[in-house]
């Protein structure tokens, strides 16, 4: 049994642990782990306290997905709920869908009863202004949900240092079972609608028992085109160990082109509950703990070296 995480799932790995150590599932450690990241008002990356959108908006994104039977859930673009990952397993657990967006998204939560608040913070709606200040005039501000022409503020408004910031949970149970689940507010300033990789079953989260599981944080843009956590997996699957196949997934990332290339990182777990985390940024940690552990451990993860690129004008 293990519980492996993004560093800011700190707050939530005590959690998930417990639900391990109580005989619940990897699917209830993965969702216990991770509403208490999407709950912490101190993370601007996840849940409530998001940063939002170029409207000032937060937009929450979420997956899971339960690797004995590959089933999953997701959900992208939810403003007003608190617990994407909890939306998202209702997804998984009683619809023949797997991804609801949006309004849909609302609308099935509301559905279920889920409570309905306002996710953007003081703190969140401080940052959105002074980060857009840097770019645009006071006059812009005010009148960014008219504007004509919203997509060429994104790029002047999109600082490349704020495409960070997502949770990760991969669980293994008493059973052998593995899960994973993602959640994220997204890449700061976003345009609105966008989706990131959070969401994306095989790019930013995948989960299957016979191999294991890798989950996403980064430019979402870039594990959605190299169908990132899939290709760890696979990697895997034809042999490879969880080291191995973290450092190939990793550096398929150099072949993609264009101008827009950032951060990558990844946290992998194997069958045998052999864990690694990798990222493109030199020092980043990741986070695992299993139930004899009477806490978390911090982990460095292996660099794997991806040039940034970040042209706006061409
Ligand atoms: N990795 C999170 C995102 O790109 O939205």
């Amino acid at each position: 049994m293990i519980v492996v995480a993004s560093t800011n799932g700190k707050v939530g790995i005590e959690a998930a642990s417990n639900v391990l150590r109580s005989g619940g599932s990897a699917l209830d450690a993965v969702e216990a782990g991770i509403r208490l990241v999407e709950a912490n008002p101190e993370d601007h990356t996840v849940g409530y306290s998001g940063l939002p959108s170029i409207l000032g908006e937060v937009e929450l994104d979420a997956s899971i997905m339960d690797g004995q039977t590959l089933c999953s859930g997701a959900v992208g673009a939810v403003k007003t709920y608190k617990y994407p990952i909890s939306i998202a397993r209702k997804v998984m657990e009683s619809l023949p869908h797997v991804f609801l967006v949006g309004e849909g998204a609302e609308r099935f939560a509301h559905e279920l009863g889920f409570e309905q608040e306002n996710l953007l913070s003081d703190e969140a709606t401080k940052v959105w202004r002074e980060g857009l200040e840097r770019t645009l005039s006071s006059k812009a501000i005010e009148q960014l949900s008219s504007h004509k022409d919203l997509s060429s503020l994104v790029r002047l408004a999109t600082d490349p240092e704020r495409t960070k910031g997502t949770v990760n949970f991969i669980a293994q149970d008493a059973k052998g079972n593995i899960a994973t689940g993602v959640s994220t507010s997204g890449w700061a300033w976003k345009y609105p609608g966008r989706l990131g990789d959070s969401p994306v079953i095989g790019a930013g989260n995948y989960a299957d028992n016979r191999y294991g599981a890798a989950a996403c944080t980064g430019m979402g843009e870039m594990s959605i085109r190299g169908c990132t956590a899939f290709s760890l997996i696979s990697h895997m699957k034809y042999g490879k160990s969880v080291l191995e196949a973290g450092t190939l997934a990793m550096e398929e990332l150099r072949s993609l082109g264009g101008n827009f290339i950032q951060d990558m990182n990844i946290v992998a777990l194997d069958k045998e509950g052999n864990h690694a985390a990798f990222s493109s940024i030199v020092g980043k940690t990741y986070i695992y703990q299993t139930p004899d552990m009477a806490s978390a451990q911090e982990l460095e993860r292996v660099f794997v070296k991806l040039d940034k690129r970040w042209q706006l004008d061409s």
